[in-house]
Formats: structure tokens, sequence, C-alpha cells
């Protein structure tokens, strides 16, 4: 079909040229990566977690920002003696000032070559009448505020030599598929991470989205969500609670669960070769969808009419019964 259709040729050979360029393109890298920083956020858990392990067995100097003190000691029995591990609370502006001065000791004249956006969370999630402002503005000040708090204060660092800022997003940042402020949150890192590369292209800094699906860590556990979507529902007014009717939190929660359990990938390293693209590359892309429901089902599904992720969400949650 494709031979006998001048057209179908055409565009098959544009694309298999364009993915061979694109390749070509994604293939170099930048040098002397041993003397190149890099400072991650989160990294108790999860993509940070592992990032930062992977960026260390690779000889990438590490600083790890860990927001327990049992998770810097478990990531540094893990890892070699370059790596570094501070303590760091996103939402605490002297804890990142702590943090500034640290890296500054610790890198010198080489100034910061990469910052990774990492540190998240994803509770209270639920429908937004079970929800009060508070919760709102908790996972803000994480997901949104925390990311624009550390990175303007490392900016001069990144600066000096010209270096990267990777932010963690979501397809939660391309279509708001459940209630709360985790949407927005994504969404807010999403806008700012897009003016923030254009604001500093004259710097030389570049700046990455990371978009990843579904995967199997603390944010997506199941059985956290449900502990705490118990307690929204515990909380809620008899006359909210009648709206919603008597088996809607059960329903709730079981749906969520199988789709959760569909849907996560444990394969973490789909989301962390991104970062390590965006860190290494000569030339690192804009956006990286991570995961391949992200790339196949969840971004081409923003680009569609609304209605159609509409329709996905009615059918993927119950419905109240008072309806
Ligand atoms: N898993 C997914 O499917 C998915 C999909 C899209 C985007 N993401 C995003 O990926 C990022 C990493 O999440 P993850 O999935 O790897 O989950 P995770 O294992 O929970 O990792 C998040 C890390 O952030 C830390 N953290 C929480 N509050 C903090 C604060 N105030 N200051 C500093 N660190 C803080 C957590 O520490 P504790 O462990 O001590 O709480 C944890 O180590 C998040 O931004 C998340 O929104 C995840
Ligand atoms: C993180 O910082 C916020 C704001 O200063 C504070 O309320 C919270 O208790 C801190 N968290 C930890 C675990 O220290």
């Amino acid at each position: 079909v494709i031979q006998s259709h001048p057209l179908l040729s055409l565009a098959a050979l544009l694309t298999i040229v364009f993915l061979i360029c694109r390749f070509i393109r994604d293939s170099f890298k930048v040098d002397s990566l041993a003397q190149r920083h890099v400072l991650i956020t989160g990294c108790d858990s999860g993509f940070g977690n592992f990032l930062a392990q992977q960026l260390d067995s690779k000889g990438i100097p590490v600083i790890a920002g860990c927001f327990s003190e049992k998770g810097a000691a478990d990531l540094s029995a893990l890892t070699s003696s370059k790596l570094k591990t501070l303590q760091l609370n996103v939402t605490d502006s002297a804890s990142i000032k702590r943090a500034v001065e640290f890296v500054r000791a610790e890198v010198g004249q080489r100034g910061l070559w990469g910052l990774v956006n990492n540190a998240g969370i994803s509770i209270p999630i639920g429908p937004i009448d079970w929800l009060k402002p508070e919760d709102f503005t908790k996972i803000l000040d994480v997901n949104l505020l925390g990311v624009i708090d550390v990175t303007l204060h490392f900016l001069p660092l990144l600066k000096r030599v010209q270096g990267r800022v990777v932010n963690v997003a979501s397809i939660f940042g391309r279509l708001s598929l459940a209630g709360g402020g985790y949407c927005p949150s994504k969404y807010g890192v999403e806008a700012f991470s897009d003016s923030l590369r254009r604001d500093m292209q004259p710097f030389g800094i570049k700046v990455s989205i990371i978009e990843p699906g579904f995967f199997k860590t603390a944010v997506t556990s199941s059985k956290m969500i449900e502990g705490d979507l118990k307690r929204l529902w515990d909380r809620l007014p008899q006359d909210v609670k009648d709206s919603y009717g008597t088996t809607y939190l059960q329903e709730y929660t079981e749906a969520q669960k199988l789709s959760l359990g569909i849907l996560c990938s444990s394969d973490l390293s789909k989301v962390t070769n991104c970062m390590e693209h965006a860190l290494t590359a000569c030339y690192p892309r804009t956006r990286y969808g991570a995961g391949w429901d992200a790339k196949l089902l969840w971004i081409p599904l923003s680009y569609m009419p609304s209605f159609m992720a509409d329709f996905v969400v009615k059918v993927l949650l119950p419905f109240p019964k008072s309806l």
C-alpha cells in the first residue's frame, strides 16, 4: 500500500529520517561528567532515590537532598563515598539556605551543573467537595512553591556553569484526572518551567520537564491514598455523605485500587533514564513523557477535546448515588 502511494511513501521516508536524526542528536553527551555536580531533592524513596544511585554508579557527583535523616543514612549505605547527602525540606526556606551553603562548599568555583526538583507529595487527593482549603495549600507548598523556592535559591550557582534544571511534573500536569491540589501543583510546575526555560535561555541554562505516567511509588500507594480518603470521608458533614450515598467511599477506593493496579509500572528506570538524559545530553529535550501510558495514552489524550478526558474519568470512577 505504502509503495503505491507517493505521498504515503514520502511521509514514511520523512518519519524515518526524522527518527534517525533525533536518535543521533539524542546520543551526543556532555564531557567530564565526573566534574559535574547534580543536586536532587526528595531522595529518600522513589524516583529521586533511584536516580541518585543511577548517577552515582556512573561516576557523576551527586548531592542527594533527603527529607529524613533515616532516608539519608539508608541511601549513603547503598552508594559510593562520592555521593553526599544533606537534609532538605523544600517547604522550609531556612533549610534551603543551609543546602545552598552546603552545595557551595561542595562544588566550589565549579558551580552546580544540575538541579533535579523531584520532591513531591500526592495526599490529600479526592473529590473536591471532600477537601478544605488547607488540603490544597499543603500540596501546593511542597510540589509548586517548594520547586520555585529551591530553583530561585540555586540559580546563581547554576548560572556559573550554564547548568541544567530538571523539573518533575506529571501527566497530571497535562490532564486533571483527580481532585485536590495535586493537579494544580503539577500544572503550575509546567507553567513555571516554561517561563524559567525562556527567561534563562540567554544565560545558557537548559530546563527540562519530566512527565511520568503511573509508577509504583509512595505517591501512588493505594494503601496510603485509601487511608487518607477514609479520613476525609469521616470528617464530612452528613448532608455531603448523603449526596454520595453510603457505599460510595468503598466503590471509589475499589475503583481507584483497580486502576492503579493496572496502570502502575514498577520500572522506575523509565523515568530516571529521562532525567539522566536531561542532565547528560548535549541537546536535552524540553519535555519527556515517561512510560508507555504517558506516551501513548495520557499525553495524546491531553491534546484531544475535553469531553474525551471527561469520559475517561467517568468510566474510571463510580457515580454518586443521589444522581
Ligand atoms: N509515582 C508516580 O506515578 C508519579 C507520576 C508522576 C509524577 N510523580 C512525581 O515524581 C516525584 C517523585 O515522587 P515518587 O513517585 O518517587 O514518590 P516518593 O517515593 O514519595 O518520593 C517523593 C520524595 O519526596 C520527599 N518529600 C516529601 N515532602 C518533602 C519536603 N517537604 N521536602 C523534601 N522532600 C520531601 C519524600 O520524602 P518521604 O519519603 O520522607 O516522605 C520522598 O522521598 C514527585 O514530584 C511526584 O509527584 C510521580
Ligand atoms: C518542613 O518545613 C515546614 C515549614 O517550615 C514545617 O512546617 C515542617 O514541619 C517541616 N517538616 C519537617 C519534617 O521538618
